[in-house]
């Protein structure tokens, strides 16, 4: 099963993720994680990646796509994969459409953890006390917001067009949010 999670900043997208994969016994990709991995390993692609993640923006797409889409094959041949950070946006998800339904890499199931704004602030101010990631402080988080608003949430339509979006109330404790993507999923 191939499923993609889609939300902002703070929706829990790597938490669900971690506990979906390994519920459904997929493989867990995170785009952020792999990202971080880059920029803590020093190499060219995390030097270049860490620039736009600092400001909070997107990484250019042909850096994304270099980076994820021998894994997403990789996984899609196997059991199938948990996407979480990939696509944000539409030109994102257009640009992989043909070769992943090749391949049958495309998604079974897209997936939306709504929460509210200010419990979103709230998580990721949390997190910034607990853990000092570089890009949870205020203002890259305003940036990050922002450019899911513009980039990322168009992929809601596109999604529930193509008859594969759930939108799931993630704002509740972690255990009903996983439950209710499971069922989402008719897991
Ligand atoms: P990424 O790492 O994906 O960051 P993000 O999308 O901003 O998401 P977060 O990690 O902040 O939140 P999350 O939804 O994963 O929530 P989490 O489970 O951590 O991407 C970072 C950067 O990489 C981007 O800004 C961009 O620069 C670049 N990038 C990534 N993908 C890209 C792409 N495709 N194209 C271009 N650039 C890309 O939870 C957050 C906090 O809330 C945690 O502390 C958690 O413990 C807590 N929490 C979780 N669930 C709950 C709950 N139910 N109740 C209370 N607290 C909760």
């Amino acid at each position: 099963m191939n499923v993609v999670l889609i939300g902002p900043p703070g929706s829990g997208k790597g938490t669900q993720g971690e506990l979906l994969a390994a519920r459904l016994g997929i493989e867990h990709i995170a785009v952020g994680d792999l990202l971080r991995a880059e920029v803590a390993a020093g190499s060219a692609v995390g030097r270049e990646a860490a620039v736009f993640m600092d400001a909070g923006e997107l990484v250019p797409d042909d850096v994304i796509l270099r980076l994820l889409m021998p894994r997403v094959f990789a996984a899609a041949a196997g059991a199938g994969y948990l996407l979480d950070g990939f696509p944000r946006s539409v030109e994102q998800a257009e640009s992989v459409r043909a070769e992943a339904a090749e391949r049958g890499a495309a998604p079974d199931a897209v997936l939306y953890l709504d929460v509210p704004r200010p419990e979103l602030m709230r998580r990721i101010l949390g997190r910034a006390a607990r853990e000092g990631r570089a890009d949870d402080n205020e203002r890259t988080v305003a940036t990050r917001l922002q450019v899911f608003d513009e980039e990322t949430k168009p992929l809601i339509g596109y999604y529930r067009e193509r008859g594969l979006l759930q939108v799931v109330d993630a704002d509740r404790p972690e255990p009903d949010v996983t439950t209710a993507l499971l069922d989402a999923l008719g897991a």
